[in-house]
């Protein structure tokens, strides 16, 4: 994705008298300006209570009015909350902002007056969609990283062995994180920290020589590979001269011999090549492929040092261990009877390595949660060595998915993931002749329907829980799927075309994109315009609890909410049939922005929002 400044000028500048709190971006999210405003009308009544206190008691809510201030929460002394409710309301003045107010018991509730709520949100959409980083619009998002680095490891599958439905989950939330701190103003790096090192290598290298083909190598190197591993593997369980071999080949290539290492490049360098475009059609992209062959013998070694001289080493049959019973993290093995080198002490390595090369503020590994006690005992053994870096690292984990399996069987690769999804939408797609004629590139587009439905399914749910993969009920065009999504989008985007006697939007001078929409948007007055409006002013809140939990779910709802009020708003809002031009473009802008809206959150998601299926 090709990314583009950020520092464009504001096309309408920003014109508001109310007072900007820290840790708010008025200008870049409409409910931070409502809720100071809500504030301001409770702090004139109440001035002992802080504007920064009150508007964190501001809440945002459907029914009642759209935010809401529960007054017991202030402790005001000698004050009764009811009491102190009620004086709020019955001084109240409407203004610019709030119109009513209304005193429940201990509770207020205030209303946001549409006419300036409507300018002041789509104003915004309209500024800030403008500026896009790496294809992620910054609508929603904030500065909050500027000046920081993050480094997010993921994805991390194994060479030779099968990409697992566990490592798409990785690689799913991995991007997603990727372009959330991007969003946010963070400096991020991407890294894959392949399996590429290890007892395999020396199994492959003698299951080469008999199964191997340089042609299936250059065609798929992942599913050649696998291939040859399963079946010396196959060899090895009869023959015990194939395990001999290959550990003798391990023991070569950990020696640096150059024969045995020239070869074991090969297949390295072929198969990032295949991941590399796979990821392409995910929609990831990596800024560095580490991988476990990567981290240096020195700095493995140095800290099992550092450790022992600290008395933190013990030794058991030969093998040495660091006792973490006491933090319930059991006894971790860091050197193995005959020395070779282990998972947990390159983990060690490698996070110094990156420690020293990137000088990252916070790195992530978005490892499953079978892996926690693994990657908490190599961050504790990190704190031990009292690394003052070490408190920033942090384990992004996931459940299980359950019952993945293609048409072709349960060995499932991601290159057959993406195909079957794909090949199933596209069945579907051929079933609606003319809707098919008229899309450009059905097999991508079929593609991307099907991915969406992937990740969507992937995402829905808080990252911990399990899930069972249903091919049937992901790929349907009813409930909350990826195809009923893009679906929405596509919708969306087909206003535009169906109303180009609107168009465009913008006619302040339509050659510089800069230039802002200039519609009145006073004649949006129906209650459904407040719930979109209010769903697409809480957006930036959405990423910011994203940002809090590292959790696409939410996202993911936010988008479903969204999609299910615009579908509902079709006939209270229709535009073809407007005869009030200036209230059909009015309409048309309140869509627009939908789309543009429901497209950056799908675009964090690391989908692409679709403009015809
Ligand atoms: N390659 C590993 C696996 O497939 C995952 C690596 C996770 N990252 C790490 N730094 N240990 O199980």
């Amino acid at each position: 994705m090709a990314s583009s400044p950020t520092t464009s000028a504001t096309p309408s500048t920003f014109s508001s008298t109310l007072p900007v709190l820290p840790g708010t971006y008025p200008e870049r999210a409409p409910l931070d300006l409502f809720r100071t405003a809500v504030a301001i009308h409770i702090n004139r009544v109440i001035p002992e209570l802080s504007l920064e206190k009150i508007f964190d008691g501001v809440d945002i809510l459907k029914k009642e009015g759209d935010f809401s201030v529960a007054m017991p929460r202030f402790r005001l002394p000698g004050v009764k909350p009811d009491v102190s409710a009620a004086t709020v309301a019955s001084s109240f003045q409407p203004d610019e902002y709030i119109e009513t107010v209304k005193a429940v018991g201990p509770f207020l509730y205030f209303n946001a007056r549409l006419s300036t709520f409507a300018r002041i949100v789509l104003r915004t959409i309209d500024r800030e969609t403008f500026r896009t980083l790496d294809g992620v619009p910054r609508y929603g998002t904030n500065d909050s990283g500027k000046g920081k680095k993050v480094l997010i490891e993921y994805s991390s599958p194994n060479i030779a062995k099968q990409f697992h439905i566990g490592h798409l989950r990785s690689t799913i939330i991995g991007q997603f994180l990727i372009n959330l701190h991007k969003a946010n103003g963070w400096e991020t790096l991407s890294m894959n920290y392949l399996g590429d090192w290890g007892r395999q290598f020396g199994l492959i290298a003698v299951g080469f020589e008999k199964y191997g083909s340089q042609e299936e190598l250059e065609k798929d190197a992942i599913k050649h590979l696998y291939d040859v591993y399963v079946k010396i593997n196959n060899d090895a369980s009869t023959d015990e001269s194939v395990l001999d071999k290959a550990r003798e080949h391990f023991r070569q290539m950990e020696d640096g011999g150059e024969s045995a290492l020239k070869q074991w490049r090969i297949w390295r360098d072929y198969s990032i090549e295949k991941y590399r475009e796979e990821y392409g059609r995910l929609n990831v992209s990596f800024d560095v492929y580490s991988g476990e062959s990567q981290v240096s013998l020195e700095s493995q070694s140095a800290p099992l040092e550092r450790l022992e001289k600290m008395g933190l080493i013990s030794e058991e049959k030969g093998a040495k261990l660091v006792d973490l019973t006491q933090w319930k993290l059991e006894k971790a093995v860091v050197r193995k009877k005959d020395g070779t080198s282990i998972y947990l002490t390159r983990d060690i390595g490698a996070a110094i390595e990156r420690y020293e090369k990137y000088k990252f503020d916070k790195m992530i590994y978005v490892v499953a949660s079978q892996q926690d006690l693994h990657v908490a005992q190599f961050f504790k053994i990190l704190s031990l060595l009292e690394y003052p870096w070490a408190g920033r690292l942090q384990h992004v984990n996931y459940g299980l998915v359950l019952g993945m399996s293609t048409r072709k069987g349960t060995a499932v690769f991601l290159d057959d993931i993406i195909r079957e999804a794909s090949e199933i939408m596209h069945e579907q797609m051929k079933k609606n002749p003319d809707k098919y004629s008229a899309v450009e590139d059905p097999e991508g587009t079929s593609r991307e329907i099907g991915i969406t439905a992937v990740k969507i399914q992937d995402m829905a749910a808080k990252r911990i829980n399990n899930y069972n993969f249903n091919w049937s009920r992901m790929l349907s065009f009813e409930g909350d799927t990826g195809p009923y999504l893009q679906y929405a989008h596509v919708r969306l985007a087909s206003m535009a075309r169906k109303n180009p006697e609107l168009l465009p939007l913008r006619t302040a001078d339509p050659s510089d994109p800069k230039s802002s929409i200039d519609i009145d948007t006073d004649s949006l007055t129906e209650p459904k315009v407040r719930e979109i409006l209010m769903l697409l002013a809480s957006y930036p809140d959405v990423v910011k609890t994203a940002m809090e939990k590292y959790e696409p779910s939410g996202v993911v709802t936010f988008c479903f909410r969204l999609s299910h009020a615009i579908s509902s708003a079709w006939e209270t809002l229709s535009v073809k049939g407007d005869t009030d031009r200036s209230r059909a473009s009015a309409r048309l802008w309140l869509f627009l922005s939908a789309k543009e809206v429901l497209g950056a959150a799908m675009r964090l998601l690391s989908l692409m929002p679709l403009e015809r299926m």
